[in-house]
């Protein structure tokens, strides 16, 4: 039994899918970034890629929120920069910068306002934009 087939082929099994070339390891959680429309009024129209991916250009309507949901990776580079547009602003801020926000856990809330996007947590840091 302790050389059983069935348990390698289970093993191996266990090893193609979880192993290092799958985008989704199940031991590191994935991190979710939410955005608020505190504008004060206007529509908010975000739009946010990393190198890798581009996810499209989102309308936010006031005091709603734009979130997504990725896997940053173990070297702390993962990077999702954003640009955010309302009336005649184009601003633009990186959401998600692995150095300055991996170790604050896995959901990570900000409110856009017009002078820069805040990150919500037990203190309030307001960043300017880019
Ligand atoms: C962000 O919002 C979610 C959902 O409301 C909440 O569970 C989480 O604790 C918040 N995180 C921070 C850092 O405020």
């Amino acid at each position: 039994m302790r050389n059983s087939p069935t348990l390698y082929v289970a093993f191996l099994s266990m090893v193609l899918l979880f192993g290092p070339s799958h985008e989704l390891p199940p031991f590191w959680p994935a991190t979710t970034v939410t955005m608020t429309n505190n504008l004060g009024g206007p529509l908010l129209t975000v739009h946010c890629k990393s190198k890798e991916n581009d996810l499209g250009v989102h309308m936010v309507a006031a005091n709603t929120d734009y979130h997504f949901t990725f896997q940053p990776n173990i070297w702390k580079s993962t990077l999702f920069f954003c640009s955010f547009q309302w009336s005649n602003q184009v601003k633009h801020f990186d959401i998600f910068d692995a150095p300055r926000d991996q170790d604050d856990g896995y959901k990570l809330n900000w409110t856009i306002k017009p002078d820069g996007p805040c990150k919500l947590g037990k203190k309030v840091k307001c960043f300017p934009w880019k």
